[in-house]
C-alpha cells in the first residue's frame, strides 16, 4: 500500500518529496498492442508517470452502448502502465479538448437540449453516468488501493470556457462518491481569469504552458499559495491543420523550458510523450473565425514520432531529466526499417451513390438529426425548371461539399473558404455530398451540428424537398473490399490493391498522388488524406497487418493522379515553417 499526498511544498509519495516527470500518451490514438512499446519508451527517457485523457466519444459514440474493450481497454492501459513501474494521472473530462472530436463528447449529448460543460441538470445526469463508469475502471487501480494511479484531474481548462462554479462542485461530488480518494487536480492557462474560473478552493491548481516557465509558475503561484506547482501540460510541440505547415519546435528551447521547470522542483507532465495518430475519423478542428480541420498525424514534434521512434527531443529531454532523477540506462532500440512498395489499385469503381434511404422532407436534415457519426452525407433535391444556369445559396456548409447536377460534378463549397454560393447549371437533380471534416473541440463552437445548414437556395428561392442520405464509409470501404468488379455508377471512385508483406510492420502509406479521402488496410481505418497538406503519409501500425496479402482500400472523392498506392520508409508530415 502506498499513499499520495499533497504536502506543504511537494508531492508527497508514502510520505516523502515526490516530483512527478509525467508524459502523456493517448490510448485511443494508439494500437493497443502498441501501448506497451510506447509505456516502457517513455520509463526509458526518465519518466516516472503517464499521463492519458479519457475520450467518452470513444467509449460510448452512441447513447448506453459502453464499450471498455479493445482499443478502449482502458483498464488495460493502467495495468501495463502499472506492470512497468509507473503512476498514472487520469483526465476523465468529460470535455477533454485534446485536438480530438468534439473535445471527447459524444454526438448524441451535444445534439441535446443540454448547456454544455456546466450545472445544467440534463447535462449532470448524462455526465454522471459516464464519469461513474469510468470511475469503476479507476478506483480500483489508485495508488492507495494498489494501483498506479495518483491523481485525476477535474474538467480541462475550465476557465477558458465558463465560470460555473457548480459544475465544478457536482463534478468533485460525482469523483469522490466513486470513491476516488487521491488527490484532484484542475489544469488552466496561467492568467488570473482562468486560473481563478477554471478551479475551486479544495482542487490544487496546476497550468498549461509551454514556454516561459518561470513567469508561468510565478502566476500559477499567486494563485496556489502551498503544495506543489506543477505544469500539466508542458506542450513541446504543437498540432497541425489541413492546409497549413507542419508545426515543430527548437529542441534545445524545449529542452531549456523543461530544464527550468526541473530546476525550480516543478512536477511536470509533458503533452505529448508521444501524439499517435486520429485513426478513421477521430480529428477534432478549431475555429476563431476560419474553420481549420485538424490533421490525421498526432505527432505533435514529440520526444517519440508518430511510429513510436525516439526523436532528437528524445535524447535531449533524456539528458535534461537525467539531472533531475534516475535514468535507465538502457535505449529504445532502433526502428526495424518500412517496407518499401508501389502496389497497382485498380479502379472498384462508384462509392456514394447509395439509394436514398429518407423520404423527402422540407429541409436537408444535419449529421446530428440523422444520428449519423460517419464523414458523409448526400443530400438530393429535385431542380425546378431553370432556363439557365442559376445561383445556388446556402446559409453555410458544414464543412465541405462536392456539388454536382444530373451526376456531374458542378464545383465545391468550403467552410474553411467561407463559400456561400456556386452557379449551377440547369438540370434536374443536385445532390450536395456534405464531408463532416472534424467537430470542433475548443471553445464555443463545441457541439455544433453538421451538414448543409439552413435552407439552400435556387435564385433567391427555396428548394425542396430534400432527401438526406448517410453515407458510413467504414461499411463501404468493407464492402468495396470484396468487389471483384468495378461498380458503375455516379460519383467519385473507390480502388482496391494488394500489398504482400512477409511480416506484419509499421507502414508509411504517401498519399502526395491522391486528392482528397479515407484509406483501410485490412478494414482498419487509417484516417483522412488530402493533397491539401502539410501531411502526406498515414501510419500504418504493424498490428493492423499481415504476413502475405494485405488489402488496401481507397475511397477517393475527387480523383487520384497515379492509380498506385506508395509505402515509403518513413513518415513525411510535411513543409515546417523553416
Ligand atoms: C490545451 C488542452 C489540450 C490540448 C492543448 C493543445 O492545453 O488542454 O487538450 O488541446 O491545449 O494541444
Amino acid at each position: 500500500m502506498t499513499s499520495f499526498t499533497i504536502g506543504d511544498t511537494d508531492f508527497l509519495r508514502d510520505g516523502r518529496k515526490h516530483q512527478v516527470i509525467a508524459g502523456a500518451l493517448h490510448y485511443f490514438r494508439i494500437h493497443p498492442d502498441q501501448w506497451q512499446d510506447r509505456i516502457r519508451k517513455a520509463r526509458l527517457m526518465g519518466l516516472n508517470t503517464i499521463e492519458t485523457y479519457v475520450a467518452w466519444n470513444a467509449h460510448e459514440p452512441r447513447r448506453g452502448e459502453w464499450d471498455a474493450t479493445g482499443w478502449n481497454d482502458l483498464g488495460r492501459f493502467l495495468d501495463l502502465v502499472h506492470a512497468e513501474g509507473m503512476d498514472a494521472i487520469v483526465r476523465p473530462g468529460p470535455y477533454i479538448c485534446a485536438e480530438w472530436h468534439n473535445g471527447g463528447l459524444p454526438t448524441w449529448l451535444t445534439a441535446g437540449e443540454r448547456a454544455l460543460r456546466s450545472s445544467d441538470p440534463a447535462f449532470l445526469a448524462d455526465i454522471s453516468a459516464y464519469l461513474r463508469r469510468v470511475y469503476e475502471i479507476v478506483a480500483p487501480r489508485q495508488i492507495d488501493r494498489g494501483g498506479p494511479v495518483v491523481l485525476v484531474q477535474i474538467e480541462n481548462e475550465y476557465g477558458a470556457y465558463g465560470s460555473d462554479k457548480a459544475y465544478l462542485e457536482a463534478l468533485v461530488a460525482l469523483t469522490r462518491e466513486a470513491g476516488i480518494t487521491v488527490p484532484l487536480t484542475t489544469v488552466d492557462q496561467p492568467t488570473d481569469q482562468m486560473l481563478a474560473d477554471g478551479s475551486l478552493p479544495e482542487l490544487h491548481k496546476t497550468g498549461s504552458f509551454g514556454s516561459r516557465s518561470t513567469e508561468r509558475l510565478a502566476t500559477l503561484r499567486a494563485h496556489q499559495p502551498t503544495g506543489p506547482l506543477m505544469c500539466s501540460e508542458f506542450w513541446d510541440g504543437w498540432f497541425d491543420w489541413w492546409g497549413g505547415v507542419h508545426h515543430t519546435t527548437d529542441v534545445d528551447a524545449a529542452a531549456s523550458d523543461l530544464d527550468a521547470l526541473l530546476a525550480a522542483g516543478a512536477s511536470v507532465n509533458i503533452y505529448m510523450f508521444h501524439g499517435g495518430t486520429n485513426f478513421g475519423l477521430t480529428n477534432g478542428a478549431n475555429h476563431k473565425g476560419r474553420y481549420l480541420p485538424i490533421v490525421t498525424s498526432y505527432d505533435y514534434d514529440a520526444p517519440l514520432d508518430e511510429a513510436g521512434d525516439p526523436t532528437a527531443k528524445f535524447f535531449a529531454f533524456r539528458d535534461v531529466i537525467a539531472k533531475y532523477a534516475p535514468v535507465p540506462d538502457e535505449l529504445p532500440a532502433p526502428r526495424a526499417s518500412a517496407p518499401v512498395a508501389s502496389v497497382e489499385l485498380t479502379p472498384a469503381g462508384a462509392w456514394t451513390d447509395a439509394a436514398a434511404s429518407a423520404s423527402p422532407a422540407p429541409l436537408p436534415a444535419t449529421f446530428d438529426e440523422l444520428g449519423h457519426l460517419s464523414a458523409l452525407v448526400r443530400y438530393d433535391v429535385a431542380l425546378p425548371p431553370m432556363s439557365g444556369p442559376g445561383l445556388l445559396t446556402v446559409e453555410e456548409v458544414r464543412d465541405l461539399a462536392w456539388v454536382s447536377v444530373d451526376g456531374q460534378p458542378v464545383g465545391t463549397l468550403s467552410r474553411t473558404r467561407h463559400d456561400q454560393a456556386l452557379r449551377i447549371p440547369a438540370g434536374r437533380t443536385l445532390s450536395i455530398l456534405v464531408e463532416e471534416q472534424g467537430r470542433v473541440n475548443y471553445d464555443h463552437r463545441l457541439g455544433e451540428e453538421k451538414g448543409l445548414i439552413g435552407a439552400p437556395m435556387l435564385d433567391g428561392a427555396p428548394l425542396g424537398d430534400w432527401t438526406s442520405t448517410p453515407l458510413d464509409v467504414q461499411a463501404i470501404a468493407d464492402e468495396v473490399a470484396t468487389r471483384t468488379a468495378p461498380r458503375s455508377g455516379d460519383g467519385p471512385h473507390a480502388w482496391t490493391g494488394d500489398l504482400v508483406l512477409d511480416a506484419p510492420a509499421d507502414l508509411f502509406l504517401d498519399t502526395g498522388a491522391w486528392t482528397k479521402g479515407y484509406a483501410f488496410v485490412n478494414g482498419f481505418f487509417l484516417g483522412r488524406y488530402w493533397r491539401n497538406g502539410p501531411q502526406r503519409t498515414l501510419f500504418v501500425p504493424a498490428p493492423a497487418t499481415r504476413a502475405g496479402v494485405n488489402r488496401v482500400v481507397v475511397l477517393e472523392l475527387e480523383e487520384l493522379l497515379s492509380p498506385r498506392a506508395e509505402f515509403v520508409r518513413g513518415l513525411c508530415l510535411g513543409d515546417t515553417e523553416e
